[in-house]
């Protein structure tokens, strides 16, 4: 890494365990948290009770929804964190889970070609390790906050935040970086304290496993307040403050930041929503295009923008042909589905199709329209989309299904607004 301070090295130790890719998973977190160590971080408050509410209704995934084999890989990721993801743990543990985890992990890690040059739309999450070779290629910046901790930040989305800064200052809203780049070994120790303070539980829905944390980028930024001159940095004081949230993120996408844990999506990010951490994902390659603006204007995750909700790695997915939606349409409403279906808790999903432009009737446009009819939203567009999957073997997870059972060409349809926004109104045979 070419930095201006101190180097830093890190060695990517991702404590992944190569198992089958989980559906939609992610466990929503408590509403108030934040990875920071500090004395008061993330109280009991915030229980493990106290998870956000789903995005809607009709389709509201379960908190450990569709795992696909009993197990999703976030989770294996996780389990394999509290076993000890650093080699020294494996090390000292020759043998057991902790050494299987870091061997296995260092095996991932060596997979790929290393990147050569800074992907501001890099995807870090539960199931998307930090790339190899990232540390070879980032410059970053060393500032001192206003409470005298030291803080590293990639070069361009420092420079970006300090417009942001002074941008906010005008308005008399004061913030500082209370985190940003971190060393898998940093991350390694956040995971500990907080497992050690809080348990483990808590600690999968708060904090990345080491080595799975979009702060090793440098591109993620934890920000503090400052208000009438004093430091706000603890979570449960930073969220008394909806109001300055709101008018910070109203000004993120001006300067190339997203927040990143938006309200309402913990089954998409895997996380809670942060008012505090922002992601800079800057312009596209050619800078003709403010990601940050189209992100935001969409109301997407980062996942979603990047058709990127995971889904199981065998499942087929056929995004047809259409003359009446384009490709990304299709791939926007496929994201939809396979994010409503994570409701359904136990079932593999093995196949997702566009059924065609034979659905988009008049007949079923009004069909859907007189379905929502109660929350006011109308629809344009009307599209089916068929899934295959298999219902769970155990009778005490299955709900509706009959256990152990493959489900064909079962039926998804969405409805379409103006915007192009899409939304999952009704599914079944
Ligand atoms: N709290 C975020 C998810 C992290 O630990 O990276
Ligand atoms: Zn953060």
């Amino acid at each position: 890494m070419r930095h201006h301070w101190k180097r830093l090295s890190s060695i990517l130790i991702a404590a992944c365990m190569a198992a089958s890719l989980a559906a939609c998973s992610g466990s929503a977190a408590p509403a108030d948290n934040k990875e920071a160590v500090s004395e008061n971080a993330a109280g009991a408050d915030t229980g493990a009770g106290d998870e956000a509410a789903p995005a809607e209704a009709s389709a509201a995934p379960s908190q450990e929804a569709a795992a696909p084999a009993g197990e999703t890989a976030a989770a294996a990721v996780e389990e394999a964190a509290a076993a000890g993801t650093g080699q020294a743990a494996a090390d000292d543990a020759a043998g057991d889970a902790a050494a299987d985890a870091a061997t296995t992990a260092a095996v991932v890690a060596d997979e790929g070609e290393p990147i050569d040059h800074v992907d501001y739309q890099v995807l870090v999450n539960k199931l998307h390790p930090l790339p190899k070779g990232w540390e070879d290629v980032i410059e970053t910046v060393h500032m001192t906050n206003s409470i005298g901790d030291d803080v590293e930040v990639e070069k361009t989305a420092y420079e970006a935040y300090q417009q942001l800064k002074a941008d906010l200052e005008a308005d008399g809203i004061y913030v500082d970086l209370d985190s940003a780049y971190r060393s898998v070994e940093e991350q390694q120790r956040i995971w500990d304290d907080f497992t050690q303070k809080y348990g483990d539980d808590y600690t999968r829905k708060t904090v990345a496993v080491p080595g799975y944390s979009e702060h090793h980028t440098g591109l993620a930024l934890d920000l503090y307040l400052i208000v009438d001159g004093k430091d706000i940095v603890e979570n449960e004081d930073l969220i008394t403050y909806p109001e300055i949230w709101e008018k910070i993120h109203e000004k993120l996408a001006n300067y190339g930041f997203i927040l990143r844990y938006t309200p309402g999506a913990e089954y998409i990010t895997g996380y809670a929503y942060e008012p505090w951490h922002i992601r800079y994902v800057g312009m596209n390659e050619d800078y003709s295009t403010n990601v940050a603006m189209l992100i935001s204007a969409s109301g997407k995750t980062l996942e979603e923008y990047l058709h990127a909700v995971p889904v199981a790695d065998d499942v087929t997915i056929d995004y047809g042909t259409s003359s009446v939606f384009s490709e990304d349409e299709r791939k926007d409403a496929a994201v939809q589905v396979e994010c409503a279906f994570a409701s359904f808790e136990g079932c593999e999903l093995h196949s997702l199709r566009y059924a065609g432009d034979e659905a988009c009737t008049n007949e079923n446009l009004e069909w859907i329209n007189s379905i929502s009819e109660d929350t006011g939203t109308k629809y344009t567009k009307v599209a089916e989309f068929l899934t295959d999957f298999h219902s769970p073997v155990h009778e005490e997870i299955q709900a509706a299904w009959n256990p152990d059972q493959e489900y064909k060409d079962y039926q998804w349809w969405l409805g379409q607004t103006e915007d192009g926004g899409w939304d999952v109104v009704s599914f079944g045979y």
